[in-house]
């Protein structure tokens, strides 16, 4: 297992200034990866900026569109109609502006009626497309409970050690309270690079207690990042760092 660390904290002054930063950031790891560029989105609001301004000029001009893969680190398990599909939001925001070959999209069949199917699926779609070569860059959200992914306080995939993908039933704590598919550790630890992005108040204990030195990974589902050995950071605003002693 790699060494355990804490991730980096950057704080910036508000959600405008860490759209900004997570665009540089991906701009900077993609232009550093002269190969296959496999971009690992999240769901939840938090990066809607970011997708928005990969979609538009100028940033839009520099992503090496023919050389990246996008693919869903969870999905609610809803039709891609659905308003709470992470896809549907992903596609409205960002997919449908740019020019990425739609064989650059991978996707869940997220409704599937059997939820062991259908992230069985999503796996193997995943390992067909992409190969076990590691994630470039995986973008994540941070609930107020301390989910990263749809990895909920107390999930079983904390302890999955084999599946890239498994299907979680809906969380009690933050909704949309639907069944869930989602990564499993196996797959996020791998990742070159992770960038966890999270803005407002409300997230500010979760922040803390992601990022303490000590901490129980079953109610903080987020400290589970200490195990990729250094290759996260947590980029928040000023109000969801609040609550972290910066030295
Ligand atoms: C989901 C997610 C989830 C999200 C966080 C943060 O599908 O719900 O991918 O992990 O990223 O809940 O969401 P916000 O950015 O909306 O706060």
């Amino acid at each position: 297992m790699a060494q355990t660390m804490i991730p980096a904290l950057e704080v910036v002054a508000d959600l405008d200034a860490l759209t900004a930063r997570a665009v540089e950031r991906v701009l900077a790891a993609m232009e550093a990866s002269p190969y296959g560029f496999r971009f690992g989105l999240c769901g939840g609001h938090t990066p809607e900026g970011l997708y928005r301004a990969l979609a538009r000029p100028p940033a839009e001009g520099r992503v090496p569109w023919e050389r990246v893969i996008v693919f869903l680190g969870d999905e609610r398990r809803v039709p891609d109609d659905d308003p709470r599909s992470n896809f549907g939001f992903v596609k409205r925001v960002f997919l449908d502006d740019v020019r990425l070959p739609m064989a650059g999209v991978l996707k869940p069949k997220a409704a599937l009626p059997d939820g062991d199917a259908a992230a069985a699926a999503y796996e193997k779609l995943l390992r067909r497309e992409m190969g076990t070569t590691p994630v470039d860059f995986l973008l994540l959200g941070l609930g107020e409970d301390g989910h990263i992914a749809s990895i909920f306080p107390s999930s079983p995939a904390l302890d999955e050690k084999d599946r890239w993908v498994m299907s979680v039933p809906a969380p009690t704590t933050v909704g949309p309270r639907v069944p869930r598919l989602t990564l499993t550790p196996v797959r996020i630890l791998e990742a070159r690079e992770v960038l966890v992005l999270v803005s407002g108040a409300g997230k500010a204990a979760a922040v803390a207690r992601a990022l303490a030195a000590e901490g129980d990974e079953r109610a903080c589902p987020a400290r589970l990042l200490h195990r990729a050995g250094g290759k996260v950071t947590f980029l928040c605003d000023r109000a969801a760092a609040a609550r972290i002693a910066l030295a």
